[in-house]
């Protein structure tokens, strides 16, 4: 397909130091081959974004805020806008993980004024996360709750911002549970995102957007994931968190 693999690390509140996060960095910037056809990202907890930016100074690691708020500046205590995020060298943000729909109360809705700040004035490339509950998949929901997310997440979105959006279906069953979707499972999914945006924005642009899987993604199942023919690439918590599995995730994606 005329699409590039995409593997993005969401390092989310890891790790406890700084130093830390600029060695995990560094061996991950020293680590993807300059030549590398697949795109890579890691995205840190924010306070460390400036700092790292710098280390991933003349690669082409992208860098992702894993949040922002949807409104320029203003009264919105401990929150950071896209343009702030944009400034100190973001490329990337995710929007509207399971976490954050959990434990913060993340609604579509919200997350939908989030898609359009971060693609307004081209500040950021959003990752926009939908996946559902085993609750969800045990009463044969799968399909209809990740339809709803994506009608609501990605509500006023244009044709011609669509390929600028990366989606990442991540079952919530799956993430940090070392339970990962049998690739099969996560394709019927992935297939059924892509009919979707071939709804809503034609089959040719929904050629070229990247769907990511996320949930326990480890390089002994990395590769068989990214066979199938609708997942793009991986969004990649815990093993992203060590350099070497990192990698090998990446090179299954070459
Ligand atoms: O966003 C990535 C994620 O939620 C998956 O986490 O630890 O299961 O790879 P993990």
């Amino acid at each position: 397909p005329s699409r590039p693999s995409f593997i993005a690390g969401n390092w989310k509140m890891n790790p406890a130091t700084l130093e830390e996060a600029v060695t995990l960095a560094q061996q991950v910037r020293d680590g993807v081959r300059l030549d590398s056809p697949a795109r890579v990202a890691i995205c840190p907890p924010s306070i460390y974004l400036e700092r790292l930016d710098r280390v991933l100074e003349n690669s082409p690691i992208g860098l992702g805020a894993q949040n922002l708020y949807p409104e320029p500046k203003g009264a919105y205590t401990g929150e950071v806008s896209a343009a702030m995020l944009n400034a100190i060298g973001c490329t990337h943000v995710i929007l509207g993980h399971s976490e954050r729909r959990t434990l913060l109360g993340e609604t579509d809705a919200f997350i939908n004024r989030k898609l359009h700040a971060a693609l307004a004035n081209q500040a950021l490339l959003p990752i926009v996360c939908v996946g559902e509950t085993l609750d969800q998949r045990d009463a044969g929901q799968t399909l209809e709750v990740v339809k709803g997310q994506l009608e609501g997440s990605l509500a006023g979105l244009e044709a011609d911002q669509a390929p600028q959006v990366t989606l990442a279906y991540e079952p919530v069953w799956a993430i940090g549970t070392g339970r990962t979707a049998t690739p099969e499972q996560a394709q019927e999914v992935h297939a059924m995102i892509r009919d979707w945006l071939a709804q809503r924005f034609g089959a040719a642009i929904a050629a070229r957007i990247v769907i990511q899987y996320g949930g326990s993604v480890k390089p002994d199942n990395a590769r068989d994931l990214l066979a199938q023919p609708d997942i793009d690439g991986a969004l990649v918590g815990g093993a992203s968190l060590v350099a070497e599995d990192f990698l090998k995730i990446v090179e299954a994606a070459e």
